[in-house]
């Protein structure tokens, strides 16, 4: 077996599409397979190796897609199988793979095995899903799911509640049934068959579940379950995998990335994107973002897992809001402040993750009215929040900073009608900024926000650095400066950023002088004190 470190995902970058946001290509108003095809050349340009693709599989659409109802079949509105295979063929024609998105913790309740497990407890799917007996109005316990209500629903004909950590719409599988996990590995295999690039595993950190003990997240089977997975499929082949794991550690981190593959390539973890939240409560209940814990943060994970893991890097995702408008500067100096995060980003150790839009700096969307907004998250908390007596203005500001929706509307392409993404009526409203933010516009203009994302894709296939050096924090208790260096035997690589809209002094090593200048978001001349989101990535050969 080849040895961890020559896998070819360590120097990979890696760009998320949102299909129902990226390109229609039939005037729909929804992102499609064909649409995502049109696109590959720009993809290709900017240098990235592999397409994270969020679910494109049947499905009723309660949670854009993560319901789902048909794991081998891509829903009508996306495009067809046939689709989905010339898009992985034309990838791989330029050089770029595909990884699906599993969701494995659920399924859709329009799933074929629900609407069997529904029919009676004595029907061989009705194991497939968590139930409970029970009493109409007596909950077996007081769980909340993930996107507001009780995580129990009653089903009368069968005097049951079943389990969903999520919508009502997403029943929770029984993984302790074997023969559930059997039929995920058969589905992976032949998904695998058709050459796709890697997976992404769905909040793979709650199927272990035990509901009885209000467990969701890390289960005590967690890993014995992922390890029998990753024999039985991943194994088989040449993949990436990354978990999404919101209860990850540093420490069962080095199990899911352990290097002798026995679980995954790398998770998503949370804890850095956590950190502007009041403490215990939900990510709603706003706090700004404690800068220097948010360092130490990231260089304990960087620390942790030298050597014994392997970290994902990333901002954003269709999840979370879009970083310039969180961490940087989305008015006055959006195009330093979303380099700068870049920078930082890319220069740590591991596999970054660019999602779409990042790459231009597109910004946060403020709707004025809650009819505007499509996740059922958002819209969820909304009406809770009304009822529980939260005036609507604090509700709003939650939802500028917090809402889904900020990273689902349309990639901006152009400057012309809906900004390239379609010639209907989009799904979700495009952000009226695109006007000033598009691609078209950033592929043409050395200086912009793209070609910025484009040279860091190009420098770590150029410098091993990017990819081995050991991480050192530097600075780590400075209120405005993020630097570190990153170290292997040729030599030392330094990022250094003002992560604030002031000028910041930044005292360095009077070695860095003469060293070699990567990249930089300023064109003057770097100095001690560094700008407004100033940021360079300089590199030296070491002395021996
Ligand atoms: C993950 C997905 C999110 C989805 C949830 C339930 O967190 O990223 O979009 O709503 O799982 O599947
Ligand atoms: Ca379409």
């Amino acid at each position: 077996m080849a040895v961890n470190n020559q896998k070819w995902w360590k120097d990979a970058v890696i760009y998320q599409i949102y299909p129902k946001s990226f390109q229609d290509s039939n005037g729909d108003g929804i992102g499609d397979i064909p649409g995502i095809i049109s696109r590959l050349d720009y993809l290709k340009d900017l240098g990235i190796d592999a397409v994270w693709l969020s679910p494109v599989y049947c499905s009723p659409q309660d949670d854009n897609g993560y319901d789902i109802s048909d794991y081998q079949d891509i829903d009508p509105m996306f495009g067809t199988l046939e689709d989905m295979e010339r898009l992985i063929r034309e990838a791989k024609e330029r050089g770029i793979r595909i990884i699906m998105d599993l969701v494995l913790n659920h399924t859709s309740d329009e799933h074929r095995w629900f609407r069997e497990a529904k029919k009676g407890k004595d029907n061989p799917y009705h194991d497939y899903y968590v139930w409970r007996d029970g009493e109409e109005g007596v909950l077996p316990n007081d769980m909340k799911a993930s996107f507001g209500g009780p995580a129990w629903e009653w089903v009368p004909e069968l005097k049951q509640y079943y389990f969903h950590q999520f919508s009502v719409k997403q029943p929770d599988l029984n993984w302790e049934n074997p023969k559930v996990r059997r039929e995920l590995y058969d589905m992976i295999l032949w998904w695998m068959d058709k050459g796709v690039g890697g997976f992404r595993l769905d909040v793979i950190d709650q199927v272990a579940k035990e509901p009885d003990r209000k467990i969701t997240s890390n289960g005590p089977r967690l890993h014995e379950f992922i390890r029998e997975m990753s024999r039985e499929t991943f194994q088989k082949g040449d993949l990436i995998t990354v978990g999404e794991a919101w209860g990850a550690n540093t420490e069962n981190a080095k199990l899911y990335s352990n290097p002798d593959g026995s679980e995954f390539s790398m998770v998503f973890q949370f804890e850095h994107s956590m950190m502007d939240q009041q403490e215990g409560k939900e990510k709603w209940d706003l706090a700004p973002l404690p800068f220097v814990k948010l360092k130490k943060c990231l260089a304990k994970w960087q620390n942790s897992l030298y050597q014994t893991g392997w970290n994902s890097l990333f901002w954003d995702n269709h999840d979370l809001p879009r970083i310039v408008s969180r961490w940087g500067d989305d008015g006055k100096y959006r195009k330093e402040s979303a380099k700068m995060l870049a920078a930082v980003l890319h220069g740590m150790q591991g596999t970054p993750y660019i999602y779409q839009g990042e790459e231009l700096g597109m910004t946060n969307i403020r709707f004025t009215d809650i009819s505007e907004y499509r996740d059922i998250e958002t819209l969820n908390v909304y009406r809770e929040r009304l009822e529980e007596g939260y005036p609507k203005d604090e509700v709003m500001r939650s939802v500028y900073a917090k809402s889904r929706d900020n990273a689902r509307t349309p990639m901006q392409w152009n400057g012309e009608k809906n900004a390239g993404f379609t010639d209907g009526t989009p799904w979700i409203a495009v952000n009226p900024n695109y006007v000033e933010i598009n691609a078209a516009k950033e592929q043409k203009d050395p200086d912009s926000v793209y070609c910025f994302y484009r040279a860091l894709t190009h420098l770590r296939k150029e410098h091993p650095v990017f990819v081995d050096g050991k991480f050192q924090l530097l600075l780590p208790e400075d209120e405005h400066i993020f630097a570190y260096t990153r170290t292997d035997d040729d030599s030392e690589m330094l990022v250094c950023a003002n992560f604030t809209g002031e000028a910041a002094a930044c005292p360095l090593d009077g070695k860095w002088k003469d060293a070699q200048m990567l990249l930089h978001n300023y064109k003057e001349e770097l100095g001690e004190v560094l700008k407004p989101y100033e940021a360079a990535i300089l590199i030296r050969r070491r002395e021996l």
